[in-house]
Formats: C-alpha cells, sequence, structure tokens
C-alpha cells in the first residue's frame, strides 16, 4: 500500500512511524513533511493547505489512503477533495472539522445538546462585547471564533486586559477573519486532560489519555506554546472521570454531530478540564493533537493502520484498539527564544540509539545536514513501566541531543507524578 500524510510536524513524524510498523505499507508520502520526516517517508515541499498542490501530487502518484492530520487543511475541505479523487481517507470531512475550525458552532453544539462546557455569550459587534465584560466575573476568557495558529485564547484577570484582546480580535484583526466573531466564557478550573478519541460516527474508542504542558516555562509559567512536553497516562483522568465523559461529553458529542448531519470520523480530540462538579469541554479538536500523538501512538499495541481503515470504512466496533498499561513522556526539545523570535539554521546532532525515539518537528537537510528550522524543533518519547521511569529516560535521551539554544523545561510531568503521590 502507497500511503499519503498531510503535514509536516512532531505530530506527522509519530503517526508516520506508526503506520511504518504494517507490513503492507511499501511507501509512505508526506506533503510537505520535513527533513527529519524524511528519513522515514518521501517528502514532497507541498504546503498542507495547498489543496490544489495536493490534487496535483495525487493524480501524478498512486495513493492508496489518506491521512489529513492537522486542522487547516481539514477545516479547508482536504478530505472531501481526496475522497472525491476516489481515495480513502483518514480524518473528517469539511463539514465535521467545523467543531474545531468555529469555537462558536462547537459552543453552540455544547449548549443545544446539553454537553458540560463554559458557560459563555458570542458576539460579532465589539460594542455589545465590550458592554457585556463590564459585568462580566473576571478571569474572562475570550477566544476568536476560527482557527488562530493556537493563539486565539486569551485568559484575562483584569477587565482592561479582556477588553483589549476583544478590541485586539474585534478592531485590529489580529487574527484577521478568524475573530470576527468571538466567544467570552466562563474561566474554569482543574487539572486539565486531554483525550484523543477514534471515531467512525457510530463508535467512539478514547485513547490513552494524556496531559499537554502548554507554557514555555517551568511551573506552567509564560507564554503559550503549540506544546513542551507530554505524559500519558493523564493521572486525573480516573476511571470514574473516563466513565462520566464517555456518558457525558464523548457519546453525546458524537450523537450530536450525526444530529446536525455533521458525522464526524477521525481522530476527535476532547481538551477537558476536570472540575470540581465534573469533567466540562474546553475544546475540541478535530485532529491528533501535537505533542500528545507523540506518547499516545507509542503506547498503541493494536496496528494504526488498520484501525485508521476501520474507521474509515465504519468498522470501528469490531475492531480491536489496545494500548499498553505503560506509561510514556515527551520532551520537546525548542530554539532558544521561542516561542517569541529565534534563529535557525543549527546542526542537530541525535545519536543513532535515540533516534528511533525521536520525532522531528522543525528541522531541514542542508547539504546533508540536519538542521533547525522552527520553534519546536523535535521531541524525544520514552515509553517506561512507570511515570517516574518514563521522565527519567526521556530527560536522560534528551540530554544526549544537541543544537546550539537547545531549551526544554526541566518538569515535564512532574504535576503528574505529584497526582499519582497525592
Ligand atoms: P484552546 O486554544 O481552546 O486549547 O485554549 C488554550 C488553553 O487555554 C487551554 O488549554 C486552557 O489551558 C486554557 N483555557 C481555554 N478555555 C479556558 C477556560 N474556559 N477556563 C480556563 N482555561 C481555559
Ligand atoms: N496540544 C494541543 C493541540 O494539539 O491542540
Amino acid at each position: 500500500m502507497k500511503i499519503l500524510v498531510i503535514g509536516g510536524g512532531g505530530r506527522e513524524h509519530a503517526i508516520i512511524k506508526s503506520i511504518k510498523k504494517n507490513p503492507q505499507v511499501e511507501a509512505i508520502y508526506c506533503l510537505p513533511g520535513n527533513g527529519g520526516i524524511a528519513m522515514d517517508a518521501f517528502c514532497v515541499d507541498i504546503k498542507a493547505t495547498d489543496l490544489e498542490g495536493i490534487r496535483e501530487f495525487v493524480k501524478g502518484h498512486p495513493v492508496d489512503y489518506a491521512v489529513v492530520a492537522p486542522d487547516d487543511p481539514l477545516v479547508l475541505g482536504c478530505v472531501d477533495m481526496l475522497q472525491d479523487m476516489g481515495i480513502p481517507c483518514f480524518g473528517p470531512e469539511a463539514k465535521a472539522a467545523i467543531i474545531e475550525g468555529s469555537k462558536v458552532f462547537s459552543k453552540d453544539l455544547m449548549k443545544k445538546y446539553g454537553i458540560p462546557t463554559a458557560k459563555y455569550e458570542t458576539f460579532d459587534d465589539m460594542e455589545k462585547a465590550l458592554a457585556y465584560l463590564e459585568t462580566a466575573p473576571i478571569p474572562t476568557v475570550v477566544k476568536a471564533d476560527g482557527l488562530a495558529l493556537g493563539k486565539g485564547v486569551i485568559i484575562a484577570q483584569t477587565p482592561d486586559e479582556a477588553k483589549a484582546a476583544v478590541v485586539s480580535m474585534m478592531q485590529d484583526k489580529q487574527f484577521g477573519k478568524s475573530g470576527e466573531r468571538i466567544v467570552i466564557e466562563e474561566f474554569l478550573e482543574g487539572p486539565e486532560v486531554s483525550v484523543l478519541s477514534f471515531t467512525d460516527g457510530k463508535t467512539v474508542v478514547p485513547m490513552i489519555s494524556s496531559m499537554d504542558h502548554k507554557r514555555i516555562g517551568d511551573g506552567d509559567t509564560g507564554l503559550n506554546t503549540g506544546g513542551m512536553g507530554t505524559v500519558a497516562p493523564n493521572p486525573y483522568y480516573t476511571e470514574a472521570v473516563a466513565k462520566r465523559c464517555m456518558e457525558e461529553i464523548f457519546l453525546p458529542t458524537i450523537a450530536a454531530m450525526n444530529a446536525e448531519g455533521r458525522t464526524f470520523k477521525g481522530c476527535l480530540y476532547f481538551g477537558l478540564m476536570i472540575c470540581a462538579d465534573g469533567p466540562k469541554v474546553i475544546e475540541y479538536n478535530c485532529r491528533f493533537g501535537d505533542p500528545e500523538t507523540q506518547v499516545v501512538l507509542p503506547l498503541l499495541e493494536s496496528d494504526l493502520l488498520t484501525v485508521m481503515q476501520a474507521v474509515t470504512e465504519g468498522r470501528l466496533a469490531e475492531t480491536e484498539v489496545k494500548f499498553s498499561d505503560k506509561h510514556a513522556c515527551c520532551v520537546i526539545l525548542a530554539s532558544a527564544g521561542y516561542p517569541t523570535s529565534y534563529k535557525k539554521g543549527f546542526p542537530i546532532r541525535i545519536p543513532a540509539d535515540v533516534l528511533p525515539s525521536v520525532f522531528i518537528a522543525g528541522a531541514k537537510k542542508d547539504m546533508g545536514q540536519l538542521v533547525t528550522s522552527g520553534g519546536r524543533v523535535l521531541g524525544v518519547t520514552a515509553v517506561e513501566d512507570s511515570l517516574p521511569k518514563a521522565i527519567e529516560s526521556a530527560y536522560a535521551m534528551a540530554q544526549r541531543i544537541s543544537f546550539e539554544g537547545a531549551y526544554k523545561r526541566s518538569d515535564i510531568g512532574a504535576r503528574a507524578l505529584k497526582a499519582v503521590q497525592e
């Protein structure tokens, strides 16, 4: 089989490394991929959002199955296009990807179907939003409706900060069209849990839970990033919480999307807050998380491609999806200065015995040498029998990878460890 993967980060590298384990896979194409993914797939420099470029590529190459990984091509209808070309795909159609593409849509969906989430109001008029903030409780969360590279959420600690966020989104158009409509919502407290799930629109199978570390600094301080590390499973996701999530969130969401004529097939990611009065949805993503995938897939014992095909063909109920009972920890190495400005082009050294555990995100080949080309450069994942061992091994491997200015958090997994020990 010849497989096409759309995307080019650490998540796609993890997906490709898992897919490669299937003996039926003869070739994997990755658009655009990156210099590290090129060790495992044939990369062609066509952007994930360049639907016309992807169409042309597919016309010239035999592709038996496609995986569309990032949010923007999904929201743009990449799966719809590939399906129309006769290619079976993993990923939702555009009409279902809207669950991530529009926060107004997802909030209204949850309200309509009684799925627990933060209380909210939506606005397309800036004056009304500013007037509402006069009486809104603080902290207040201001969210751009559309995709904003993960930066469209502002947690305002004062009314002035909230107003500034509204003005920057609606008047200054910081996120372009994505901020024309906004959601203002209640601030929720509690540990966060990421649950990625496989769903074919009939059955939903949660993957092993995980915990992201979004801030740049130790102790969850500093600016938000694309994610500085992950652990799986997440100790806050107890069996009792999992049962409530299935009954109150996962199954109702699948049913709601069906009732709206927007059947979701693919990976539906539930970003959850475990609040004192129960689990609530912080956000839905229409795709695998990054860097959650880098800890979840190494724990998947079943064959990924087989499960993905079962999702596409609506056979998920009859398909085994088994996870190991081990623990995984992924530590991200970023360029100094990320998430603001950083230099690129530094040679990366990875010992051969560590390479199988590495997922490359921001690197390219420059005259045969792998060099940094992005903010988050790579992630390294350890799988061990216990969480402390996984953390220790991941850091031991990270220590042996080098490039100039490499930055990593030193406390990935510390909060999870504390939860286990409490
Ligand atoms: P999102 O882009 O929706 O993933 O939001 C980014 C991050 O903002 C989440 O991972 C949460 O940590 C935080 N967040 C979003 N909504 C809320 C909320 N209502 N209350 C507290 N934190 C939130
Ligand atoms: N790690 C968060 C995300 O993928 O959106």
